[in-house]
């Protein structure tokens, strides 16, 4: 470590670093006094009337078991042909996130494989595999042949604290069987994901364009090593180039194409955003069984709306502990080593129509650009302007509720961090500098940072 980190870990805890400007109320207006279970599942606090009625039904959409389609009810038929779970909820359990398969071959619950060949559509979007399309389906239903089987298996990594002390981390690799169509292409580029946590996005959808492009340092022109651009990716409903806030990689503009995305690709149903179901022109049972749905589009206008609607509208838990020492110093650590260069703690929405979410100071710990964090993260695969090696800053708020919420903790885009610490030990590129501050802490100071990131 050189002196000037030197300097900065010392001077650290002395820095007001912003840790005291940065209110509990962290979706602002939003925020909810709320910890265990139920935590990501409420209502924004400061919601009402209309929003109330739109929030309780679209939830229940939320945690609809999708059937394939003559199903009894109508209007939520038309499951598939393939698809990956049928109920959003089977993957954002509790509005959680999910995590990777516990043993290797294991079906995949809360995950799926994205997956493309090298190149870019009209829009800059990727290339889907021939035969395949963008994402692996693990699941169809009754007659209709899934994709396939993507498994996950682990590689130990070793590692050491600055201080002597050890650990271990593990590297996934994602492989294929059972594939219907033949095996994919040599050069088949492939994403694995877990579901996101699901609390404040329409904090996040409300945040004014101009704000990204000002956060964003497409040339370290302040020569921080932390560079940060806006992925810029195609709004298939407004038909132009939008800014990407959602997915792992800001692939998606907004949070009705998200979910209208979610629902074609995860579950096989289509939106008035995405019309058309999702069989390649081989896929002949996949096509065959798809015009036996009545109804299209299988979600309809108004139940789309409602929908979009919750996801808007989940509210933001309060930090916890907000005045304890120990988290106090977390947080200047935090500032110290340079973890909110990428994980912006304050930002400010301008206008939206969910009044709710309008006009809001809050506190998501995310600049929502993407960031290079090396080629131990990579995946290889390019989404629009994201490179194989960058992803979107994760929002931080929420992340000390996660075995609450879930049941377990696993954190990063393929959930291969067993822990708060794991997924710092693996940030690198433009994040290798804060990395090491991290590993170079002493465990009393990294124990106070796990402490700050445990409150949020
Ligand atoms: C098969 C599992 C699965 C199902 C089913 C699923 N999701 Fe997701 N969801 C994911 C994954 C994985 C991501 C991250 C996607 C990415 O990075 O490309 C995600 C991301 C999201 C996001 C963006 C979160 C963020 O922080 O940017 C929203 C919103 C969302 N899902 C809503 C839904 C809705 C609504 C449904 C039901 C229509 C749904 N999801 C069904 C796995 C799932
Ligand atoms: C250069 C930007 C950058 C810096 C600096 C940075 N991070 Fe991150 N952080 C990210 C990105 C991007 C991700 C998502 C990576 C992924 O999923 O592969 C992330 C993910 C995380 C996660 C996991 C979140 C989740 O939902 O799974 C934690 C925890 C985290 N960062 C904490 C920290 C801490 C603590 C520091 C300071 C030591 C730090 N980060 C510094 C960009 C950064």
């Amino acid at each position: 470590m050189n002196k000037t980190c030197l300097l900065l870990l010392l001077l650290a805890p002395a820095i007001p670093a912003g840790a005291d400007t940065i209110s509990p109320e962290l979706g602002g207006a939003t925020t909810v006094d709320i910890t265990g279970e139920r935590a990501f599942k409420t209502i924004a606090a400061n919601a009402e009337g209309m929003s109330q009625a739109r929030f309780m039904f679209g939830q229940q959409l939320f945690t609809t078991v999708w059937a394939p389609a003559p199903g009894s009810q109508p209007t939520t038929d038309g499951l598939g042909p393939t698809f990956n779970r049928p109920a959003c909820s089977d993957c954002h359990v509790n509005n959680g996130r999910g995590r990777p398969p516990a043993q290797t071959g294991d079906p995949m619950e809360s995950m799926l494989v994205r997956i493309s060949v090298a190149g870019a559509g009209p829009h800059g979007e990727p290339v889907g595999v021939p035969g395949y399309g963008d994402q692996l389906q693990d699941r169809a239903v009754d007659g209709v042949v899934p994709e396939g089987r993507a498994l996950i298996e682990w590689e130990d990594v070793p590692g050491e604290y600055a201080d002597g002390t050890a650990y271990t981390l593990r590297q996934p690799t994602v492989s294929f069987d059972d594939l219907a169509f033949g095996e994919l292409p040599p050069d088949t580029l492939t994403s694995a994901r877990i579901a996101s946590p699901l609390i404040g996005m329409g904090l996040l959808e409300a945040v004014p364009v101009e704000t990204l492009e000002a956060l964003a340092d497409p040339d370290d022109a302040n020569d921080d090593g932390i560079s940060g651009k806006v992925n810029r990716v195609w709004d298939v409903e407004r038909q132009t180039t939008s800014a990407g806030r959602f997915g792992w990689k800001a692939n998606q503009p907004s949070l009705r194409q998200q979910n209208a995305g979610a629902a074609i690709g995860d579950m096989g149903l289509t939106t008035p955003v995405f019309p058309d179901e999702n069989c390649l022109p081989n896929q002949q049972s996949c096509i065959e069984t798809s015009e036996k749905v009545s109804h299209p589009p299988e979600i309809v206008p108004a139940f789309f709306v409602p929908l979009t609607r919750y996801t808007q509208l989940v509210a933001v838990p309060k930090q916890r502990a907000a005045t304890d020492s120990n988290v106090q110093a977390g947080a200047a650590l935090f500032a110290g080593i340079g973890c909110s260069g990428c994980h912006v703690p304050t930002l400010q929405t301008g206008q939206h129509e969910v009044s709710e979410v309008a006009n809001q100071t809050f506190h998501p710990f995310t600049d929502l650009l993407l960031h290079d964090m090396g080629p131990g993260l990579a995946d290889g695969r390019p989404d629009f302007l994201a490179d194989g090696q960058e992803w979107r800053t994760a929002p931080l708020w929420g992340i000390g509720l996660t075995k609450e919420v879930a049941g377990f903790e696993f954190y990063l885009h393929d959930g291969r961090a067993r822990s708060l610490a794991e997924a710092i030990l693996w940030h690198g590129g433009e994040a290798e500098g804060a990395k090491e501050r991290f590993r170079a802490l002493s465990e009393a100071q990294r124990k106070q940072l796990i402490t700050f990131l445990s409150s949020l």
